[in-house]
């Protein structure tokens, strides 16, 4: 199969702070992601993990470098786009560790929030929902409060969120953290067969050594920069 580019990263930077309290934290790394694929991102705690998704998201602002999403440079030096949300709402969908569900929404509501914003027409929405709702298998939740569901139905309902925009891209920081060692193999399950059938790239930021045989690559972050093992 032809492998198509989701991320590229070229000579990125990334500091924190001037002069006495500079923190460098990514030093000109490069790398490349395509669609399909499930990659972990494991480093130590303050190792730049959730920095590096924020500028993927295009929420932070690089030092210096370049970023391609797709066939796009958003990045190169400074931001392109004059409209970073925009890039973020068309092409990514994220996934924390705590699922950020509105409690006095039900499941289905969470779920069409972000695309009725979107001009997307309340009908399609909904349908949307339901159709990845049956594709998480949690269907049955989805008049549902967030709070009468276990942690990880609520992260499930959490990544059918982050699809309901049909995201190019999707960034995961620690999204099993929170689960037992069953059901955060469920969840990784889950975005497997999302990369692989909707041709999604998919970063998971992971501590959890348990679920990492179960992506396609792993990635670290050593010296400032970014290897694969
Ligand atoms: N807004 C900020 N201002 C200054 N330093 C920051 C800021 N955000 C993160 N850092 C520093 O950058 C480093 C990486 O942080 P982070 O990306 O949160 O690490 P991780 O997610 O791997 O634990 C840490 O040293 C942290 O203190
Ligand atoms: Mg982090």
């Amino acid at each position: 199969m032809h492998q198509e580019s989701a991320i590229k990263v070229q000579n990125l930077v990334k500091n924190f702070g001037k002069g006495e309290n500079l923190v460098k934290v990514i030093d000109n790394a490069s790398f490349e992601i395509n669609k399909g694929e499930l990659v972990a991102l494991i480093a130590p705690s303050g190792a730049g993990k959730t920095t590096l998704l924020m500028m993927i998201g295009c929420v932070l602002e690089p030092t210096s470098g370049e970023i391609w999403l797709g066939e796009e440079r958003v990045y190169n030096n400074k931001w392109i786009a004059k409209d970073t949300r925009k890039i973020r709402r068309e092409k990514i969908g994220f996934i924390f560790q705590a699922h950020y569900l509105i409690p006095f929404l039900n499941v289905i509501e969470n779920i069409t929030l972000l695309p009725l914003t979107n001009k997307i027409s309340k009908k399609d929405a909904e349908k949307k929902a339901m159709e990845l709702l049956e594709y998480l298998e949690i269907a049955d939740k989805a008049q549902s409060m967030s709070s009468e569901l276990s942690g990880g139905q609520n992260q499930r309902v959490a990544i059918a969120r982050a699809l309901a925009n049909n995201p190019e891209i999707i960034l995961a920081d620690e999204p099993t953290a929170a689960l037992d060692a069953k059901r955060s193999i469920s969840v990784i399950l889950m975005l497997k067969k999302i990369a692989i059938e909707q041709n999604v790239a998919i970063i998971t930021v992971t501590h959890d050594e348990r679920i990492l045989p179960y992506f396609d690559r792993i990635m670290k972050i050593e010296n400032r920069n970014i290897v694969f093992e």
